[in-house]
Protein backbone atom coordinates (compact mmCIF):
# COMPACT_ATOMS: atom_id res chain seq x y z
CA UNK A 1 0.00 0.00 0.00
CA UNK A 2 2.53 2.39 0.68
CA UNK A 3 4.33 3.36 -2.38
CA UNK A 4 0.36 4.23 -3.73
CA UNK A 5 0.01 6.17 -0.49
CA UNK A 6 3.44 7.97 -1.56
CA UNK A 7 2.62 8.69 -5.02
CA UNK A 8 -1.08 9.93 -3.95
CA UNK A 9 0.60 12.33 -1.42
CA UNK A 10 3.50 13.62 -4.15
CA UNK A 11 0.47 14.50 -6.79
CA UNK A 12 -1.54 16.16 -3.86
CA UNK A 13 1.87 17.98 -3.45
CA UNK A 14 1.70 18.71 -7.31
CA UNK A 15 -1.56 20.09 -7.23
CA UNK A 16 -0.91 22.38 -3.58
CA UNK A 17 2.15 23.84 -5.83
CA UNK A 18 0.50 24.46 -8.94
CA UNK A 19 -2.72 26.05 -6.52
CA UNK A 20 -0.15 28.39 -5.15
CA UNK A 21 1.10 29.18 -8.21
CA UNK A 22 -2.00 30.14 -9.63
CA UNK A 23 -2.90 31.77 -6.73
CA UNK A 24 0.00 34.15 -7.39
CA UNK A 25 -1.40 35.11 -10.68
CA UNK A 26 -4.08 37.82 -9.49
CA UNK A 27 -6.80 37.77 -11.59
CA UNK A 28 -10.29 36.34 -11.29
CA UNK A 29 -10.37 34.06 -14.29
CA UNK A 30 -7.52 32.45 -12.73
CA UNK A 31 -9.53 32.43 -9.45
CA UNK A 32 -12.17 30.17 -10.68
CA UNK A 33 -9.73 27.65 -12.03
CA UNK A 34 -8.08 27.90 -8.79
CA UNK A 35 -11.33 26.44 -7.22
CA UNK A 36 -11.78 23.70 -9.60
CA UNK A 37 -8.42 22.10 -8.57
CA UNK A 38 -7.69 18.55 -6.88
CA UNK A 39 -6.23 19.11 -3.55
CA UNK A 40 -6.16 15.80 -2.84
CA UNK A 41 -6.36 12.21 -4.12
CA UNK A 42 -5.62 13.60 -7.23
CA UNK A 43 -4.59 10.64 -9.50
CA UNK A 44 -7.75 10.72 -11.51
CA UNK A 45 -7.26 14.09 -12.22
CA UNK A 46 -4.46 14.02 -13.10
CA UNK A 47 -3.26 13.13 -16.62
CA UNK A 48 0.02 11.07 -16.76
CA UNK A 49 3.39 12.47 -17.99
CA UNK A 50 5.80 9.64 -19.34
CA UNK A 51 9.31 10.10 -17.34
CA UNK A 52 11.88 12.39 -19.37
CA UNK A 53 15.22 11.14 -21.77
CA UNK A 54 17.30 11.91 -18.59
CA UNK A 55 15.73 9.52 -16.47
CA UNK A 56 16.41 6.34 -19.12
CA UNK A 57 19.01 3.96 -17.92
CA UNK A 58 22.50 4.48 -17.97
CA UNK A 59 23.61 2.80 -21.25
CA UNK A 60 25.72 -0.49 -19.42
CA UNK A 61 22.61 -0.98 -17.20
CA UNK A 62 20.36 -3.88 -18.35
CA UNK A 63 18.30 -3.15 -21.02
CA UNK A 64 19.80 0.37 -21.53
CA UNK A 65 21.38 0.41 -24.46
CA UNK A 66 17.86 -0.71 -26.02
CA UNK A 67 15.99 1.65 -23.95
CA UNK A 68 18.17 4.49 -25.65
CA UNK A 69 17.98 3.13 -28.85
CA UNK A 70 13.90 3.06 -28.68
CA UNK A 71 14.06 6.49 -27.66
CA UNK A 72 17.12 7.58 -30.86
CA UNK A 73 14.18 5.46 -33.11
CA UNK A 74 11.21 7.29 -32.14
CA UNK A 75 12.48 10.79 -31.71
CA UNK A 76 14.87 10.70 -34.92
CA UNK A 77 12.93 8.29 -36.83
CA UNK A 78 13.47 9.61 -40.52
CA UNK A 79 17.88 9.97 -39.51
CA UNK A 80 17.84 6.02 -39.03
CA UNK A 81 14.73 4.35 -41.11
CA UNK A 82 13.63 7.97 -43.70
CA UNK A 83 14.30 8.16 -47.51
CA UNK A 84 18.09 8.47 -46.54
CA UNK A 85 18.11 6.74 -43.45
CA UNK A 86 21.42 5.33 -42.27
CA UNK A 87 20.16 1.97 -40.71
CA UNK A 88 17.75 1.45 -43.38
CA UNK A 89 14.96 3.24 -45.88
CA UNK A 90 11.66 1.72 -45.00
CA UNK A 91 9.99 5.32 -44.00
CA UNK A 92 8.47 8.50 -45.34
CA UNK A 93 10.63 10.97 -43.72
CA UNK A 94 8.50 11.43 -40.56
CA UNK A 95 9.14 10.93 -37.59
CA UNK A 96 7.13 8.82 -34.49
CA UNK A 97 7.37 11.75 -32.43
CA UNK A 98 5.86 13.78 -34.75
CA UNK A 99 2.20 12.92 -33.28
CA UNK A 100 3.86 11.05 -30.75
CA UNK A 101 4.66 14.34 -28.61
CA UNK A 102 7.74 14.60 -26.74
CA UNK A 103 8.88 11.10 -27.70
CA UNK A 104 5.31 9.68 -26.36
CA UNK A 105 5.28 11.38 -23.26
CA UNK A 106 2.91 14.72 -23.45
CA UNK A 107 -0.23 14.19 -21.66
CA UNK A 108 -2.96 13.86 -24.38
CA UNK A 109 -0.20 14.17 -27.13
CA UNK A 110 -0.86 10.79 -28.25
CA UNK A 111 1.41 9.10 -25.57
CA UNK A 112 1.97 5.70 -25.23
CA UNK A 113 1.16 5.56 -21.24
CA UNK A 114 -1.62 3.03 -22.01
CA UNK A 115 0.68 0.62 -24.10
CA UNK A 116 2.49 -1.61 -21.68
CA UNK A 117 -0.23 -1.73 -20.21
CA UNK A 118 -3.13 -3.01 -22.76
CA UNK A 119 -1.02 -4.88 -24.95
CA UNK A 120 -1.12 -7.60 -26.63
CA UNK A 121 -5.00 -6.57 -26.89
CA UNK A 122 -7.92 -7.39 -29.38
CA UNK A 123 -8.38 -4.93 -32.14
CA UNK A 124 -11.54 -4.25 -34.26
CA UNK A 125 -9.28 -3.07 -37.18
CA UNK A 126 -7.32 -6.12 -37.63
CA UNK A 127 -9.92 -8.61 -36.15
CA UNK A 128 -6.56 -9.93 -34.53
CA UNK A 129 -5.25 -9.82 -30.84
CA UNK A 130 -2.50 -7.29 -31.36
CA UNK A 131 0.85 -7.47 -29.97
CA UNK A 132 3.20 -3.85 -29.73
CA UNK A 133 5.15 -4.94 -32.60
CA UNK A 134 2.14 -5.45 -34.64
CA UNK A 135 0.84 -1.96 -33.51
CA UNK A 136 4.39 -0.20 -34.39
CA UNK A 137 4.37 -2.11 -37.37
CA UNK A 138 0.76 -0.83 -37.85
CA UNK A 139 2.28 2.97 -37.73
CA UNK A 140 5.16 2.32 -39.46
CA UNK A 141 2.67 1.18 -42.76
CA UNK A 142 0.01 4.02 -42.74
CA UNK A 143 1.23 6.93 -40.54
CA UNK A 144 4.94 6.64 -42.00
CA UNK A 145 3.33 5.34 -45.26
CA UNK A 146 6.29 2.85 -45.52
CA UNK A 147 7.08 -1.13 -44.75
CA UNK A 148 7.03 -3.13 -41.69
CA UNK A 149 10.29 -3.12 -39.56
CA UNK A 150 10.86 -7.47 -39.17
CA UNK A 151 9.93 -7.85 -35.41
CA UNK A 152 13.22 -9.48 -34.66
CA UNK A 153 15.35 -7.14 -36.01
CA UNK A 154 17.47 -4.72 -33.41
CA UNK A 155 15.41 -1.39 -34.17
CA UNK A 156 12.12 -3.31 -32.99
CA UNK A 157 13.26 -4.63 -30.03
CA UNK A 158 14.58 -1.46 -29.07
CA UNK A 159 11.14 0.48 -29.40
CA UNK A 160 9.02 -2.10 -27.81
CA UNK A 161 12.10 -1.75 -24.94
CA UNK A 162 11.74 2.02 -25.10
CA UNK A 163 7.82 2.07 -24.84
CA UNK A 164 7.34 -0.91 -22.30
CA UNK A 165 10.22 1.09 -19.61
CA UNK A 166 7.72 4.32 -20.20
CA UNK A 167 4.89 2.70 -19.11
CA UNK A 168 6.50 -0.10 -16.72
CA UNK A 169 4.70 1.65 -13.43
CA UNK A 170 1.13 1.95 -15.29
CA UNK A 171 -0.77 -0.67 -13.72
CA UNK A 172 -1.72 -3.72 -15.75
CA UNK A 173 -4.58 -3.39 -17.66
CA UNK A 174 -5.14 0.12 -17.19
CA UNK A 175 -5.52 3.20 -19.23
CA UNK A 176 -4.73 6.63 -17.38
CA UNK A 177 -5.91 9.69 -17.95
CA UNK A 178 -4.66 11.84 -20.57
CA UNK A 179 -2.43 8.54 -22.47
CA UNK A 180 -2.93 8.63 -25.96
CA UNK A 181 -6.11 11.48 -28.07
CA UNK A 182 -8.27 13.08 -26.21
CA UNK A 183 -12.00 12.22 -27.05
CA UNK A 184 -13.78 15.66 -28.12
CA UNK A 185 -17.47 16.08 -28.46
CA UNK A 186 -19.06 15.28 -31.33
CA UNK A 187 -20.24 18.43 -33.11
CA UNK A 188 -24.21 18.40 -34.06
CA UNK A 189 -23.43 19.41 -38.00
CA UNK A 190 -21.29 18.18 -40.59
CA UNK A 191 -17.30 19.18 -40.09
CA UNK A 192 -17.08 21.89 -42.74
CA UNK A 193 -13.86 22.07 -44.73
CA UNK A 194 -14.24 25.70 -45.92
CA UNK A 195 -14.61 26.43 -42.89
CA UNK A 196 -11.71 24.39 -42.01
CA UNK A 197 -9.57 26.35 -44.78
CA UNK A 198 -9.66 29.36 -42.73
CA UNK A 199 -8.54 27.97 -39.64
CA UNK A 200 -5.67 26.40 -41.87
CA UNK A 201 -4.45 29.49 -43.24
CA UNK A 202 -4.77 31.05 -39.49
CA UNK A 203 -3.24 28.59 -37.72
CA UNK A 204 -1.41 26.28 -39.05
CA UNK A 205 -0.32 27.36 -42.64
CA UNK A 206 2.77 29.78 -41.00
CA UNK A 207 4.28 25.76 -39.81
CA UNK A 208 2.90 23.74 -42.71
CA UNK A 209 3.16 26.04 -45.46
CA UNK A 210 0.29 27.37 -47.59
CA UNK A 211 0.54 23.92 -49.41
CA UNK A 212 0.94 21.59 -46.39
CA UNK A 213 4.21 19.90 -47.57
CA UNK A 214 5.66 21.35 -44.49
CA UNK A 215 9.56 22.09 -44.31
CA UNK A 216 12.71 20.06 -45.13
CA UNK A 217 15.45 20.26 -42.26
CA UNK A 218 18.67 21.55 -43.39
CA UNK A 219 20.56 18.44 -43.53
CA UNK A 220 18.05 16.92 -45.36
CA UNK A 221 16.93 14.13 -43.55
CA UNK A 222 13.42 14.68 -41.80
CA UNK A 223 11.19 17.87 -41.48
CA UNK A 224 11.51 21.00 -39.39
CA UNK A 225 7.35 21.16 -39.91
CA UNK A 226 6.18 17.66 -41.42
CA UNK A 227 4.04 17.73 -44.08
CA UNK A 228 -0.01 17.80 -43.10
CA UNK A 229 -0.81 16.24 -46.96
CA UNK A 230 1.01 14.90 -50.07
CA UNK A 231 2.97 12.36 -51.04
CA UNK A 232 4.85 12.69 -47.97
CA UNK A 233 2.48 12.72 -45.41
CA UNK A 234 0.98 9.57 -43.76
CA UNK A 235 -1.79 7.58 -45.91
CA UNK A 236 -5.80 7.03 -46.29
CA UNK A 237 -4.89 4.16 -44.02
CA UNK A 238 -3.42 6.12 -40.89
CA UNK A 239 -5.38 6.62 -37.51
CA UNK A 240 -4.68 10.56 -38.14
CA UNK A 241 -7.07 10.00 -41.38
CA UNK A 242 -10.33 9.74 -38.83
CA UNK A 243 -11.41 13.11 -38.34
CA UNK A 244 -11.93 12.32 -34.38
CA UNK A 245 -8.07 11.40 -34.08
CA UNK A 246 -7.20 14.43 -36.04
CA UNK A 247 -8.99 16.94 -34.54
CA UNK A 248 -8.48 15.47 -30.89
CA UNK A 249 -4.78 15.55 -31.43
CA UNK A 250 -4.71 19.19 -32.82
CA UNK A 251 -6.81 20.40 -30.54
CA UNK A 252 -4.70 20.20 -27.91
CA UNK A 253 -1.35 20.25 -29.60
CA UNK A 254 -1.06 22.66 -32.17
CA UNK A 255 0.39 25.10 -32.98
CA UNK A 256 2.68 22.81 -31.02
CA UNK A 257 3.63 25.53 -28.56
CA UNK A 258 0.17 25.11 -26.67
CA UNK A 259 -0.60 22.04 -24.71
CA UNK A 260 -4.15 20.39 -23.04
CA UNK A 261 -4.26 23.19 -20.71
CA UNK A 262 -4.21 26.16 -22.98
CA UNK A 263 -5.29 25.09 -26.52
CA UNK A 264 -5.34 27.96 -29.23
CA UNK A 265 -7.84 26.61 -31.16
CA UNK A 266 -11.82 26.09 -30.18
CA UNK A 267 -12.71 22.33 -30.64
CA UNK A 268 -15.06 23.51 -33.44
CA UNK A 269 -12.31 24.79 -35.42
CA UNK A 270 -10.37 21.57 -34.71
CA UNK A 271 -13.04 19.75 -36.41
CA UNK A 272 -13.57 21.45 -39.44
CA UNK A 273 -9.64 21.73 -39.83
CA UNK A 274 -9.56 18.14 -39.72
CA UNK A 275 -12.06 18.11 -42.36
CA UNK A 276 -10.03 20.50 -44.70
CA UNK A 277 -6.95 18.57 -44.04
CA UNK A 278 -8.41 15.41 -44.57
CA UNK A 279 -10.21 16.48 -47.79
CA UNK A 280 -6.95 17.19 -49.48
CA UNK A 281 -4.83 14.44 -51.41
CA UNK A 282 -2.78 11.80 -50.00
CA UNK A 283 -1.27 8.09 -50.47
CA UNK A 284 -3.49 5.75 -50.23
CA UNK A 285 -3.52 1.93 -49.01
CA UNK A 286 -5.00 -1.31 -49.35
CA UNK A 287 -7.39 -1.51 -46.66
CA UNK A 288 -9.26 -4.44 -47.84
CA UNK A 289 -8.20 -6.63 -44.87
CA UNK A 290 -9.05 -3.96 -42.09
CA UNK A 291 -12.37 -4.40 -40.44
CA UNK A 292 -13.28 -7.87 -41.06
CA UNK A 293 -16.43 -7.86 -39.07
CA UNK A 294 -17.60 -4.36 -40.58
CA UNK A 295 -20.40 -3.28 -37.16
CA UNK A 296 -16.86 -2.99 -35.89
CA UNK A 297 -16.10 0.25 -37.51
CA UNK A 298 -16.01 3.76 -35.49
CA UNK A 299 -18.69 6.54 -36.71
CA UNK A 300 -15.94 8.06 -38.71
CA UNK A 301 -13.85 5.47 -40.60
CA UNK A 302 -14.18 7.02 -44.15
CA UNK A 303 -14.68 3.46 -46.04
CA UNK A 304 -17.54 1.46 -46.20
CA UNK A 305 -18.91 -1.36 -46.48
CA UNK A 306 -21.23 -0.62 -43.37
CA UNK A 307 -23.52 -2.07 -41.05
CA UNK A 308 -25.26 0.53 -41.29
CA UNK A 309 -27.30 2.51 -43.73
CA UNK A 310 -25.39 6.14 -42.83
CA UNK A 311 -23.31 7.49 -46.17
CA UNK A 312 -19.64 7.38 -46.27
CA UNK A 313 -19.81 11.18 -46.19
CA UNK A 314 -21.59 10.97 -42.82
CA UNK A 315 -18.84 8.82 -41.93
CA UNK A 316 -16.17 10.72 -42.94
CA UNK A 317 -17.50 14.22 -42.15
CA UNK A 318 -20.53 13.48 -39.60
CA UNK A 319 -22.58 14.55 -38.16
CA UNK A 320 -21.64 11.45 -36.03
CA UNK A 321 -24.50 11.60 -33.38
CA UNK A 322 -27.18 9.71 -35.15
CA UNK A 323 -24.49 7.05 -36.23
CA UNK A 324 -23.50 6.57 -32.92
CA UNK A 325 -26.85 6.44 -31.61
CA UNK A 326 -27.64 4.02 -34.07
CA UNK A 327 -24.75 1.95 -33.22
CA UNK A 328 -25.32 1.93 -29.51
CA UNK A 329 -29.03 0.71 -30.07
CA UNK A 330 -27.83 -2.18 -32.88
CA UNK A 331 -25.30 -3.67 -29.58
CA UNK A 332 -28.26 -3.26 -27.20
CA UNK A 333 -30.26 -5.73 -29.59
CA UNK A 334 -27.58 -7.66 -30.02
CA UNK A 335 -26.98 -8.37 -26.33
CA UNK A 336 -30.50 -8.98 -25.84
CA UNK A 337 -30.98 -11.74 -28.49
C1 LIG B 1 1.07 10.74 -38.63
C2 LIG B 1 0.95 10.51 -37.22
C3 LIG B 1 1.64 9.31 -36.60
C4 LIG B 1 2.94 8.92 -36.72
C5 LIG B 1 4.03 9.57 -37.52
C6 LIG B 1 3.10 7.73 -35.90
N1 LIG B 1 1.92 7.43 -35.29
FE1 LIG B 1 1.61 5.92 -33.95
N2 LIG B 1 -0.36 6.46 -33.81
C7 LIG B 1 -0.94 7.52 -34.46
C8 LIG B 1 -2.36 7.55 -34.15
C9 LIG B 1 -3.36 8.57 -34.66
C10 LIG B 1 -2.59 6.46 -33.29
C11 LIG B 1 -3.94 6.02 -32.69
C12 LIG B 1 -4.25 6.79 -31.45
C13 LIG B 1 -5.67 6.55 -30.96
O1 LIG B 1 -6.51 6.01 -31.69
O2 LIG B 1 -5.94 6.96 -29.82
C14 LIG B 1 -1.31 5.80 -33.08
C15 LIG B 1 -1.13 4.70 -32.25
C16 LIG B 1 0.10 4.13 -31.96
C17 LIG B 1 0.32 3.10 -30.96
C18 LIG B 1 -0.78 2.48 -30.08
C19 LIG B 1 -1.11 3.38 -28.92
C20 LIG B 1 -2.15 2.82 -28.00
O3 LIG B 1 -2.31 3.38 -26.89
O4 LIG B 1 -2.84 1.85 -28.34
C21 LIG B 1 1.65 2.80 -30.98
C22 LIG B 1 2.37 1.77 -30.12
C23 LIG B 1 2.27 3.64 -31.99
N3 LIG B 1 1.30 4.44 -32.54
C24 LIG B 1 3.61 3.64 -32.30
C25 LIG B 1 4.18 4.44 -33.29
C26 LIG B 1 5.57 4.35 -33.69
C27 LIG B 1 6.60 3.44 -33.07
C28 LIG B 1 5.75 5.27 -34.69
C29 LIG B 1 6.99 5.52 -35.52
C30 LIG B 1 7.52 4.35 -36.20
C31 LIG B 1 4.46 5.95 -34.88
N4 LIG B 1 3.55 5.41 -34.04
C32 LIG B 1 4.27 7.00 -35.77
C33 LIG B 1 -0.31 8.43 -35.28
C34 LIG B 1 1.01 8.36 -35.68
C1 LIG C 1 4.56 26.99 -34.69
C2 LIG C 1 4.59 26.01 -35.74
C3 LIG C 1 3.34 25.16 -35.95
C4 LIG C 1 2.04 25.57 -36.13
C5 LIG C 1 1.53 27.00 -36.23
C6 LIG C 1 1.25 24.36 -36.31
N1 LIG C 1 2.06 23.25 -36.22
FE1 LIG C 1 1.49 21.33 -36.50
N2 LIG C 1 3.36 20.70 -36.09
C7 LIG C 1 4.44 21.53 -35.84
C8 LIG C 1 5.60 20.71 -35.49
C9 LIG C 1 6.99 21.22 -35.16
C10 LIG C 1 5.16 19.38 -35.53
C11 LIG C 1 5.98 18.16 -35.16
C12 LIG C 1 6.03 18.06 -33.65
C13 LIG C 1 7.23 17.32 -33.11
O1 LIG C 1 7.88 16.58 -33.84
O2 LIG C 1 7.50 17.50 -31.90
C14 LIG C 1 3.75 19.40 -35.93
C15 LIG C 1 2.99 18.27 -36.13
C16 LIG C 1 1.69 18.27 -36.61
C17 LIG C 1 0.91 17.10 -36.94
C18 LIG C 1 1.36 15.65 -36.86
C19 LIG C 1 2.38 15.32 -37.90
C20 LIG C 1 1.91 15.45 -39.32
O3 LIG C 1 2.58 16.17 -40.08
O4 LIG C 1 0.90 14.85 -39.72
C21 LIG C 1 -0.32 17.53 -37.36
C22 LIG C 1 -1.46 16.68 -37.83
C23 LIG C 1 -0.31 18.97 -37.26
N3 LIG C 1 0.92 19.39 -36.81
C24 LIG C 1 -1.39 19.78 -37.58
C25 LIG C 1 -1.42 21.15 -37.38
C26 LIG C 1 -2.60 21.97 -37.54
C27 LIG C 1 -3.93 21.47 -38.05
C28 LIG C 1 -2.25 23.23 -37.20
C29 LIG C 1 -3.14 24.44 -37.13
C30 LIG C 1 -4.29 24.35 -36.23
C31 LIG C 1 -0.85 23.22 -36.85
N4 LIG C 1 -0.38 21.94 -36.94
C32 LIG C 1 -0.12 24.35 -36.49
C33 LIG C 1 4.45 22.90 -35.87
C34 LIG C 1 3.34 23.69 -36.00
Amino acid sequence: MLPIIHHRLLLAGMAAGLFLLMAGCNDTVEKENVKQLPLVSASDTIPWRGPASTQIPVYSAENGKDIWYGYELISKTSYYLGPNGTVNQISNGMNCQNCHLDAGTKPFGNNYGAVASTYPKFRERSGTMESIEKRVNDCFERSLNGKALDSNSREMKAIVAYINWLGRKVEKGSKPLGSGIMELKFLDRAADPVKGKTVFTGHCARCHGDDGQGLKSPDGKGYEFPPLWGPHSYNAGAGLFRLSRFAGYVYNNMPNTVSWHNPEITQEQAWDVAAFVNSQPRPSKDLTKDWPDISGKPVDHPFGPYADTFSEKQHKYGPYGPIAEWKKEHAAKKASK
